[in-house]
């Protein structure tokens, strides 16, 4: 059998910042259908990998694969292109807007009426619920044609992950997705991730919660200080572990510390 090939692939990523070596040699592979937990400190480079992924950075060495083609990429939208979506902490919703509108922020369809172009709200009202529906998200009829802005946060963050399955996200890469959510709500958000990934898209997760990590990811990668600290399969890893791979030394020396 031929070894599968991983829908995105980073191969020796380095970037500088001026002095600052950000990212090191960094090689990551994620596959089809994969959770992929990024771990690491603050300051440890996921963001910025996240960035040099989605096309906001251009990596000063290395080189980017998508599907085992090289990908260049020149800004964000040729990542889209390439079916590479990124869901940042801030989701990016126009909070006046409604779900439908959200979805095709920028891209709206439009329809002839007396010959004139016109957005085309009945076709953005259909998809929401087509989206909404294909993520088991349940928002009532009346609150779909309201402002995001009287949605709940797991709501708005489904939102957020609608938008990018309809454009066909093929990876989807997700910065702190629970961060600002109460816990029924973070729990949503682990089960969309698992609908997603049961769909066939590759999620690369970037969280500080190992409670979620452990409940969605199938292997997790440790950036520390810029470089790979390690990869691990969930089911062969222990928080501890992963704890140690975050910080290295560092851990067991506070851990002796305050057993005193
Ligand atoms: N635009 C930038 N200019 C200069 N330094 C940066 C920039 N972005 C990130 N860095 C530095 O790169 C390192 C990694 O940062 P970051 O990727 O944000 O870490 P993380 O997301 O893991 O907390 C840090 O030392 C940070 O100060
Ligand atoms: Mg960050």
């Amino acid at each position: 059998m031929n070894a599968p090939v991983p829908l995105l692939e980073t191969r020796n990523i380095s970037i500088r910042f001026g002095g600052v070596e950000a990212l090191k040699r960094v090689s990551l592979r994620l596959y089809p259908g994969e959770v992929l937990a990024l771990a690491g400190d603050n300051g440890a480079g996921k963001s910025t990998l996240i960035k040099v992924i989605s096309g906001v950075y251009r990596p000063s060495e290395g080189e980017l694969l998508f599907n085992g083609a090289p990908l260049q990429m020149r800004d964000p939208q040729d990542a889209r292109a390439a079916g590479i979506e990124t869901i940042y902490q801030d989701l990016a919703l126009a909070d006046n807007l409604d779900v439908g509108s959200n979805i095709f922020l920028g891209r709206e369809p439009t329809r002839r009426q007396f010959g004139l172009p016109v957005v085309d709200r009945v076709k953005m009202a259909l998809v929401a619920r087509e989206v909404l529906d294909r993520l088991d998200i349940v928002i009532p009829e009346r609150k779909l044609t309201g402002p995001v802005k009287m949605l709940s946060g797991g709501q708005r963050q489904a939102i957020a992950i609608g938008r990018a399955i309809y454009w066909n996200a093929r990876v989807l890469i997700m910065d702190e997705p629970t961060a600002a959510l109460g816990v029924p709500e973070q729990r949503k958000v682990m089960e969309l991730i698992a609908t997603l990934k049961a769909q066939g898209v590759a999620v690369l997760l970037i969280s500080h919660n190992l409670h979620d990590i452990f409940a969605v990811a199938d292997r997790i990668a440790v950036l520390r200080r810029g470089e790979m600290a390690g990869e691990r399969v969930v089911r062969d890893t222990s928080g501890d572990e992963i704890v140690h791979l975050m910080v290295g030394d560092t851990y067991a020396d506070t851990r002796d510390q305050s057993s005193i």
